[in-house]
């Protein structure tokens, strides 16, 4: 399928397949070949990144370009779950109050009071009014302005031209999506699969800050060939070393890595098998955002760039379902976000920052990646491929 996207006035064409992922059984089937004869899929080609787009101020304002006018995750559907929910928190460097309204759409708005620009809103919560901290000019949760105190003070101020400033925002799979120019189409969502189910629950919110490029951090999701040498102690005994099956969509991925317990399947005949708890899935949703399924819980993780060197993880914890459609305890989701957390992902977030640290040293021109590492390769081409088109 082609759609037609208008980009800074010109028109491009831009394939977006419906996304096509192997069943279960055929991911289990794919890993024990792999298993068999110690293979794992690869890439067909290398891949070279100029090391200054890591660094480099016109690069980070570039990618900051793309992020506004593409839609981006801003959290799951089940963190706005009531009418008057709202999450404000900037997104590609812009303050956006997203809340749910009374007829249950969410809506997205620049964080801005229309009096003199204070951010309405900070944090999140429950309300059926936006009151301006500063002089206490009221929105509602359509943005509309309701009330000016002291409106006598303000002659010629057409309340109705006051409203907040709306964005875009739609709702897919269990995701809230926002794009800050333009608007977004169906169509633009077409290859976004559905993450979540509408029961599934959120758990926890958690945010923290690395010094590092968004894309070093992004990258250490999306390869299995460093299990064993960065993660020794804490993924490895589990998992496995470099084996891992990549699938795209578009700019999109998933690359699932096996744990080692997945051989009790071997006895299981192949259409009764069943991945969950036996992978960990990580989906890339280009550029900036993965879920990783975990075994009890799945991590939406969206990547704030603050600066070229600098980023803002935002963290969205949901309780996974057993293979019954039975929720799994939350004591049991929050042990396994607590394993995650506190193990391998520290060790891949103090990876990146190290990396950081000589990126602007004359120590390499490029990074590459290889054929292990194709989920990169597909996520490089691909942002390049927008930045072309800017
Ligand atoms: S800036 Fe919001 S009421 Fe003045
Ligand atoms: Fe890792």
């Amino acid at each position: 399928m082609f759609m037609k996207i208008i980009i800074n006035g010109r028109a491009v064409k831009e394939s977006i397949p419906k996304p096509q992922l192997l069943s279960d059984s055929d991911v289990i089937e794919r890993i024990f070949n792999h298993m068999d004869n110690q293979t794992t899929d690869l890439g067909d080609r290398v891949w070279q990144e100029p090391v200054e787009h890591y660094h480099s101020q016109e690069r980070f304002e570039a990618e900051i370009a793309l992020l506004k006018r593409t839609p981006v995750p801003y959290c799951p559907s089940a963190a706005l779950p009531d009418k008057g929910s709202y999450i404000a928190r900037k997104a590609a460097g812009t303050p956006l109050l997203v809340s749910r309204g009374l007829d249950g759409m969410v809506r997205a708005f620049i964080n801005a009071c229309r009096h003199r620009g204070m951010q309405v809103a900070q944090g999140s919560g429950c309300s059926r009014a936006f009151i301006c901290p500063y002089h206490a000019w009221t929105y509602n949760l359509e943005g509309n302005l309701r009330h000016i105190p002291g409106q006598e003070g303000f002659p010629g101020v057409n309340p109705e031209e006051h409203g907040l400033v709306e964005v875009s925002a739609r709702e897919k799979g269990g995701i809230v999506y926002v794009m800050q120019e333009g608007e977004i189409t169906e169509d633009m969502l077409a290859g976004c699969l559905d993450y979540f189910s509408p029961e599934q629950q959120m758990f926890e919110t958690d945010e923290m800050v690395d010094e590092a490029n968004w894309k070093i951090l992004n990258e250490t999701l999306m390869e299995g060939y460093h299990i064993k040498s960065l993660h020794s102690e804490t993924f490895y005994p589990y998992g496995l070393d470099n084996l891992t099956l990549v699938e795209t969509y578009g700019a999109n991925s998933r690359v699932t890595f096996p744990f080692r317990r997945i051989e009790k399947m071997r006895d299981v005949e192949p259409d009764k098998r069943c991945i969950d708890g036996l992978v960990t899935s990580v989906y890339l949703l280009f550029p900036t955002a993965s879920v990783s399924v975990l075994s009890k819980h799945t991590n939406l993780a969206i990547l704030e760039p603050i600066s070229p060197t600098s980023s803002r993880w935002v963290l969205y914890r949901m309780v996974n379902r057993a293979a019954d459609g039975v929720e799994i305890p939350l004591e049991e989701a929050k042990r396994d976000a607590l394993f995650v957390g506190d193990s391998g992902q520290n060790e891949d977030r103090e990876a990146a920052r190290a990396i950081q640290e000589s990126v602007a040293s004359n120590a390499n021109s490029h990074f590459t990646f290889g054929h292990f590492e194709s989920a990169i390769v597909n996520f490089h081409q691909h942002l390049a491929m927008h930045m072309d088109k800017q």
